[in-house]
């Protein structure tokens, strides 16, 4: 009886110190088909996944703010609402919770006051599952309350993706935060990123989502990613010159590129961007139709071909896992999932494929690469929401 009473005297002083904190919690995502469409005015497909970030924001009364993971970096980094300058080097991490609270600011809806943000992620990081988009939206979930503002799904997403495209600097398309916004259970996200429409599509039953992580870090920010976005701008402009109402690189057609003939490597990016458009509508079709999952599973696998050979955003490592991944009978398809140079293959495959299966695949990636990739599996999951502060805290981690 007395143990009872102290824990409700306990809970109720923890109750009292939690209530003006707010808390959310926003989900990693996996590229399930659609590489380097978003930003070229496609239709991609994702999966939210049960990796996420989870915040908590406490407002303080000065104009102080102090931020801290003990995920990304372990150290405090502290500034002040009146002075969000990016960060390089150490405490660069923070420039994602930073940039957030800079787009809200821009759309009027920072927090009135300094605060602190606590974040926590059962993420794997730098694994091309996007925790920067994850970052984003459980910032921005929890420092909206702060302010007492709403802000629907879809403005959530550009909010963020805004954060990241001019604050951070990284010119990504919307993917990484529509994906984390829209996942709902059991489903894919779809998006057609010219009209910026979002909406779901049943992921086929008995089918399971394993992720290969080479290790291989891909720097997006001064990587090659700039570049292909160039690349792609760049075979706009001159298709423009033949074809002036054409609104994005994803909308020309294999005649307008045969007839333009572009120089070489714009003519290879602009093909891949639009035989991967070609491929996520087919891949679309098919998911409406309940047709055999194998069939969309060829499209992932000719998806990464195309990254491969025309996009070039791929390696060694990750076209090994493909070969590797496409021998074994219960892998439907795999790719390259996400920026690319580096990171993770995706492997969707029918519930026979087993732990052990998928180890005999790391293995024989050490035996050529020298080390283990890390190997996870995930659910499609729901998407980014607030949570309650006093909930049981998330203890699902993945397995790897
Ligand atoms: C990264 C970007 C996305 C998208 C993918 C490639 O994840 O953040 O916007 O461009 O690469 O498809």
């Amino acid at each position: 009886m007395i143990e009872e009473e102290k824990k409700a005297r306990c809970l109720n002083a923890y109750r009292e110190y939690m209530q003006d904190c707010r808390s959310a919690e926003a989900p990693g995502r996996i590229e399930f088909l659609g590489n380097h469409i978003d930003y070229n005015g496609g239709k991609v497909l994702g999966a939210a996944i049960n990796g996420t970030v989870c915040t908590l924001a406490r407002p303080r009364k000065e104009q102080t703010i102090r931020l801290f993971s003990e995920s990304f970096e372990n150290e405090v980094v502290e500034t002040s609402l009146n002075d969000l300058s990016s960060r390089k080097g150490p405490g660069s991490w923070a420039n994602y919770p930073l940039g957030v609270l800079w787009s809200l600011k821009e759309a009027g809806l920072a927090p009135p006051s300094g605060f602190e943000l606590i974040l926590t992620t059962d993420l794997p990081l730098a694994a091309g599952l996007s925790s920067s988009a994850a970052v984003e939206l459980a910032t921005a979930l929890a420092l909206l309350q702060l302010g007492g503002h709403e802000l629907g799904k879809s403005d959530l997403a550009r909010l963020c993706r805004r954060a990241e495209n001019e604050f951070v600097g990284l010119p990504c398309g919307i993917l990484d935060q529509g994906v984390s916004a829209y996942g709902e259970k059991d489903h894919l996200v779809l998006i057609d990123c010219e009209k910026e429409n979002f909406s779901t599509l049943p992921l086929p039953k008995h089918t399971c989502l394993w992720i290969f992580d080479t290790g291989i870090k891909h720097d997006l920010i001064d990587s090659l990613y700039a570049t292909r976005h160039s690349e792609c701008a760049q075979a706009l402009e001159l298709l423009k010159k033949r074809e002036p109402a054409l609104p994005c690189l994803a909308a020309a057609s294999e005649g307008l590129l045969t007839s333009a003939n572009l120089p070489a490597p714009l003519s290879k990016r602009a093909l891949h961007v639009v035989e991967e458009t070609a491929r996520v509508d087919r891949a679309i079709e098919l998911l409406k139709d309940d047709v055999s999952p194998k069939k969309i599973g060829e499209l992932l696998f000719a998806s990464h071909a195309s990254s491969r050979d025309l996009f070039e955003n791929s390696c060694p490592e990750l076209d090994f896992l493909v070969d590797d991944l496409r021998g074994r009978p219960s892998v439907l398809g795999a790719r390259l999932t996400g920026g690319g140079f580096g990171g993770a293959v995706l492997a969707w495959t029918d519930h026979e494929f087993s732990r052990t299966e998928a180890k005999a695949t790391a293995t024989a990636f050490r035996k050529t690469f020298g080390n283990n990739p890390k190997i996870h599996r995930f659910e499609a999951s729901r998407g980014a929401r607030i949570t309650d502060p006093l909930e049981k805290p998330n203890n699902r981690f993945p397995e790897s």
